[in-house]
């Protein structure tokens, strides 16, 4: 049984595949439309959520699998106290492959310990959100035409954006892959991203806090929202949720074929005048993922 914990837990060759299936469901949906006949999905969401549990539900639903879940802790008996192991031993007798968002960091690492179905980690504190990473590239697959040589601004919440964590780990295993990393001081990428991940990989990056700085480089710029539930302190919140608006005037140097993405919810960062515009992607990205964890299903159900 596998688990997707860590977007480590799985290899380029088995990523290149997931985007492989993920495609031919985008061009062929009618053969997969009974591929999960009698399965069930749990989605078990400790934190909120729109796009990842619906995304989930939604991809099991079009392979012709049922699904079951709760979409906060509230209403579950982890509001009686029960644990993450209790619930997980539970739910494995009612399911046969789990997605699970919790505001605790490692707690589906936890999970899967215990688990006698395949854990899906859809989420956890400011740490990881593999099926995200799953989702943005694809993204940046379908939108670039190639997963090599390409110059990435990372831009907003570095130090709490979980999505940015996983992406800057997958990214760092293709070839020529350079990073912009942009940022207030207090929101930097964390060290061990820096050491464990683009400095061991001898991966090239800038640190900086200006967002025009080096729009003409970039192929994709990755904006992400301000983590209000991350904050101890609201006042360092409130001065630092609007540090970054993308809007057209500081696109006016960026490259035609710029891909924009956000893993959304969006707040302040992208104004809406910027959705019109071609090279947002991040509408397209929600869609994506639906594909790609239709594919992820598959392969964690072994269902070829
Ligand atoms: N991108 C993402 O994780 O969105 P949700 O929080 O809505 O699931």
């Amino acid at each position: 049984m596998k688990h997707l914990i860590d977007i480590k837990d799985l290899s380029v060759e088995e990523i290149d595949e997931l985007i492989k299936v993920a495609k031919d469901i985008m061009s062929n949906p009618e053969k997969y439309q009974e591929k999960c006949k009698y399965k069930k999905l749990a989605t078990l969401f400790f934190e909120p959520s729109t796009r990842t549990r619906l995304s989930f539900e939604a991809a099991m639903m079009e392979l012709g699998g049922n699904v079951i879940g709760f979409s906060s802790s509230n209403a579950s008996s982890t509001a009686k106290g029960e644990s993450v192991s209790d619930t997980i031993r539970t739910v494995g007798c009612y399911s046969d492959i789990i997605a699970m968002r919790h505001p605790k960091e490692g707690a589906p690492l936890v999970a899967s310990e215990k688990s006698t179905v395949p854990i899906i980690n859809a989420g956890d504190g400011g740490h990881n959100h593999p099926t995200q990473t799953l989702t943005d590239l694809l993204t940046i697959y379908s939108e670039k035409n190639r997963l090599d040589n390409l110059t990435i601004g990372l831009c907003g919440d570095l130090k709490f954006g979980r999505t940015v964590h996983s992406l800057i780990t997958a990214m760092s295993r293709y070839k020529n892959i350079k990073f912009v990393l942009i940022s207030p001081d207090e929101l930097k990428i964390p060290d061990y991203v820096k050491e464990e991940i683009l400095e061991k990989n001898n991966i090239e990056y800038i640190e900086t806090n200006d967002i025009e700085e080096h729009m003409s480089k970039l192929d994709i710029l990755y904006m992400t929202r301000v983590q209000r539930e991350r904050f101890f302190n609201e006042e360092d919140y409130l001065r630092l949720k609007d540090y970054y608006i993308l809007n057209n005037a500081k696109l006016k140097n960026a490259k035609k074929d710029l891909c924009i993405m956000h893993p959304l919810p969006r707040v302040n960062e992208i104004s809406v005048e910027v959705d019109d515009d071609e090279r947002a992607c991040y509408f397209r990205q929600v869609l994506y993922g639906k594909f790609i964890r239709m594919a992820l299903i598959l392969k964690l159900l072994n269902i070829k």
